[in-house]
């Protein structure tokens, strides 16, 4: 009996099998050989929302949810956040290492010389009502990159995948800018190359008639690090919908766009928008502990707190609220921060969310933070998916490069009725 495997009874039969365990998980497909009869399928895995279940093998993000660490491609958030910046991130999460000064220099290059669109994408764009939500915009818009470069479902192909990749990081923040100004009615602002990734995305947004628009360098930094802390989260569930879309081997662009579309749920990414309006009905202090009260009794969400990974403090949401003051010295902080710094006092102390480990995650401060910038509550989604590109790139990169992987095709466990026999019209009800 080797030492790394799992002996089990069938006791239905009484038939033992050996299983063995690879890297702390055993094969679901080692599940099928145990049959109750000769014409039995085998037994399947159950896993509703993929609670327990590894569905790839990846190299790109690190988490261990029970001490709150962070790493991607082995370093950690922490030193990432602090040094480095967000392009060179963006390298080391697609290529596996840090870029040399060189391999930075021309990345920050190609990156900076994509970012304009299409000018057919403007009359995409004004097809929307001047209030449709900006993350609506985004996914339509990601989708519709992909008519404009057909080449892309040639995505395996080393050149048209690195191409396809420097566009989609590059024209991001273009396709973000536009749905802002067009929900001011303001006209769009186009790239300037002299700016760095984040100064040029803030120089899009809010150019208005200056010659050259100078972005503030702290509020430059502040949207370099939360595109950093942003950037990958191993096999959440937009990154699983990339994965799982591309694996058709669609172009990057319809994968991406299923990734936009996933995050865009108040259970994900769309949480930070969520918060904001959490706080707005909560309004004051002193209305905490009432709405507290309906949060225990099932009638509302903590939006922010609680995670499917992180059972202690998201060490995102660390960095975010340690930076939050710096960013505050140069805006103005939002009008709801007490109520969230006191919201977040109690719950951290109140045995239901203590014994269920919820804990603040990176969407509950994070859009403090982008209000004070002053960003609306609806850009705040779209300010998310701009840097998890990155990450939905690296790991639709990996995934393609996984000779384990196919197209992912899950079974089911069927409940519906038995065969039976059509029913005429007349016969029904
Ligand atoms: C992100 O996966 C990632 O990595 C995502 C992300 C990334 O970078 O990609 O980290 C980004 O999406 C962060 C999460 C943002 N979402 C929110 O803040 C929304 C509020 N949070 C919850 O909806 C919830 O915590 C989830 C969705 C984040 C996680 O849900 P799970 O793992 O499915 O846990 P669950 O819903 O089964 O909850 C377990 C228990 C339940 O109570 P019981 O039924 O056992 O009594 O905890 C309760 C839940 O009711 N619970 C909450 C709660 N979250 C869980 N109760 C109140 N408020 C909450 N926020």
């Amino acid at each position: 009996m080797a030492a790394n495997s799992l002996t089990v009874t069938d006791n239905r039969t009484g038939k033992v099998y050996e299983l063995p365990i690879e890297q702390g998980a055993i094969r679901a497909m080692d599940l099928r050989q145990i049959k109750a009869s000769e014409d039995d399928f085998g037994l399947l895995s159950y896993d509703p929302a993929f609670m327990n279940t590894a569905s790839c093998r990846s190299a790109i993000t690190y988490i261990d949810g029970d001490r709150g660490i962070l790493r991607y491609r082995g370093y950690s958030i922490e030193q990432l956040a602090e040094r480095a910046t967000y392009l060179e991130t963006a390298y080391l999460l697609l290529h596996g290492e840090l870029p040399t000064s060189a391999q930075l220099d021309d990345w920050v290059y190609q990156i900076t010389h994509h970012t304009w669109i299409h000018e057919n994408m403007k009359k995409v764009m004004e097809g929307f009502h001047y209030d449709a939500h900006p993350m609506g915009m985004i996914v339509l818009m990601v989708g519709a990159l992909s008519t404009f470069y057909p080449e892309a479902k040639n995505g395996i192909d080393g050149e048209t995948r690195k191409l396809q990749i420097i566009r989609l990081i590059g024209k991001m923040p273009t396709l973000a800018a536009f749905a802002y100004r067009h929900n001011l009615g303001m006209p769009y602002a186009y790239p300037d190359n002299h700016l760095s990734y984040t100064g040029n995305f803030l120089n899009m947004l809010f150019k208005a008639t200056e010659v050259k628009y100078e972005p503030h360098p702290t509020l430059e930094r502040a949207l370099e690090v939360l595109f950093i802390l942003h950037a990958d989260h191993e096999q959440n569930c937009s990154t699983n919908a990339v994965r799982s879309v591309g694996s058709s081997r669609v172009d990057p662009y319809s994968a991406v766009a299923a990734g936009v579309a996933a995050l865009y749920g108040p259970l994900h990414g769309g949480a930070n928008e969520a918060v904001l309006r959490m706080l707005g009905s909560i309004g004051s202090r002193d209305k905490i502990p009432q709405f507290i009260k309906q949060v225990k009794e099932g009638k509302a969400k903590l939006m922010g707190f609680g995670h499917r990974v992180y059972k202690n403090y998201d060490p995102r949401a660390k960095i975010i609220k340690r930076m939050a003051d710096e960013t505050y010295e140069v805006t103005r902080p939002s009008p709801l921060l007490p109520v969230a710094q006191e919201l977040e006092r109690i719950a951290l102390e109140d045995e239901y969310f203590v014994t269920r480990k919820l804990y603040p995650n990176v969407d509950f401060y994070s859009g403090m933070i982008y209000e004070s910038l002053g960003f609306p509550v609806e850009m705040f989604p779209v300010l998310f998916a701009i840097p998890r590109t990155a990450g939905w790139l690296a790991q639709w990169q990996e995934m393609i490069e996984d000779p384990e992987q196919k197209i992912a095709r899950p079974r089911q466990v069927y409940t519906g009725p038995a065969q039976r026999d059509y029913v005429p019209l007349g016969m029904r009800g």
